[in-house]
């Protein structure tokens, strides 16, 4: 039967850890998956991750099944963080999921079942596996206006005119916080405006929130999913614990979607619990009890905001530390973008040629894009860095 089938294009992103990990090399710099990097260039399991693991070896009596959602202990806490004190819990509907990435295939199976006509507008740029979750899923896709190379900023009014051409039941998926490759965030205003052509269009916001503590705060980083929740009667949400928890490889997420009263809320419950079913049936525990240990206990939750905080400075700092150093070696100002960029990523604007050069010339791996991890950056390689994109300008 395997005649049958055709190479499938890999992820880019995926398929630059590989190579990156082939590259024999001394010295080579890994700017490429989005993974947070001390000081030293590790990615260490968070101190309040640690003690809560220590805390369920002592504590935990079982490993038997749990509920097709997942814990509601961990739901609740999440749906906490995301939405804040005053979230109407009797409007929302979450189960747990296989990370991020499992967050966003159940939103789009949930959306496929409810509106298998509808249209998902992803932002152009988006994370290479937005549009490949949306066709696998067998969505209709397009692409809307969001980020202008030539300000290094949100193309606001291009974002709004494609818009609205937005149909009843549309689907618009948005970056929750620190836009994934574009680094550039909405502000408060935009995240209203959009509100508005949303409420006028009748479309359905979908926030992806992955990184939410690595912007401007855990609260900052939720107003914009928070504006949409008070303002809109359904909102969908994939919300990852990979970087902000450092959970990567555990697979920590939840799908919630906040729906317009109680019986709407009990239908897709029921639907979200049924497609885990369908496809994993119960949704990893381990990260998921790990994050509400943290969550739901004072001391705990106050070490991990602290270590979190301390990251989201660090990255600040290096993109502070990369912009002045590409205005030296550059002896120009086109990268002053970067400091005021938010997250783990921005892209350099390079040509996909300039990027190869960095890789094969310098042993330096960015995304072809151009997208690069200000986590992955150490004070030791910001001027490596720097004087090679000099280089290949
Ligand atoms: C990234 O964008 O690098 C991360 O979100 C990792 C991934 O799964 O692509």
């Amino acid at each position: 039967m395997f005649e049958t089938l055709t190479p499938q294009t890999p992820d880019k992103i995926i398929r630059l850890m590989q190579m990156f990990c082939d590259d024999a090399r001394m010295g080579k710099i890994d700017l490429g998956v989005g993974v947070w990097k001390n000081a030293a260039g590790q990615t260490p399991v968070m101190a309040a991750v640690k003690d809560a693991e220590r805390r369920l070896v002592e504590t935990q009596d079982s490993k038997s099944y749990i509920g097709l959602a997942g814990d509601p202990a961990f739901l609740n806490a999440m749906c906490g963080l995301l939405l804040g004190p005053d979230a109407d819990a009797g409007r929302i509907a979450a189960v747990g999921t296989p990370g991020g990435t499992g967050a966003v295939r159940q939103v789009l199976e949930l959306v496929r079942l409810a509106r298998p006509g509808c249209t998902v507008w992803i932002s152009a740029p988006t994370w290479p596996n937005h549009p490949a979750l949306i066709d696998t899923v067998g969505l209709q896709r397009r692409d809307y206006r969001y980020y202008d190379p030539a300000t290094g900023a949100v193309d606001r009014k291009g974002m709004l005119a494609d818009l609205g051409a937005l149909q009843p039941g549309d689907v618009v998926l948005l970056h929750g916080c620190c836009h994934n490759p574009a680094g550039a965030d909405l502000a408060r205003t935009e995240w209203e405006a959009l509100a508005s052509v949303l409420a006028e269009r009748g479309a359905v916001p979908f926030v992806d929130m992955a990184y939410q503590g690595f912007g401007a705060g855990l609260d900052q980083d939720a107003a914009g999913l928070r504006i949409l929740a008070a303002r809109l009667p359904e909102v969908l949400v994939a919300a990852s614990c990979s970087k902000n928890f450092g959970l990567y490889r555990d697979r920590v997420g939840m799908a919630m979607a906040l729906c317009a009263d109680a019986t709407a809320r009990d239908t897709v419950q029921g639907t979200l619990a049924w497609l885990n079913r369908q496809n994993f049936a119960f949704p990893p525990d381990h990260g998921a009890r790990v994050v509400q240990t943290i969550l739901d206990d004072a001391a705990l939750c106050d070490s991990w905001k602290t270590e979190l905080e301390a990251m989201r400075l660090a990255m600040e700092a290096n993109r502070r530390a990369l912009a002045d150093a590409l205005r030296d070696a550059t002896r120009s100002d086109r990268f002053g973008f970067l400091a005021a960029h938010q997250g783990m990523f921005s892209l350099l604007g390079l040509t996909p040629g300039q990027v190869a050069r960095l890789r094969d010339d310098h042993g330096i791996y960015l995304v072809d894009d151009s997208r690069l991890n200000i986590a992955g950056l150490t004070e030791a390689t910001i001027p490596v860095v720097a004087e090679a994109v000099a280089k290949v300008l």
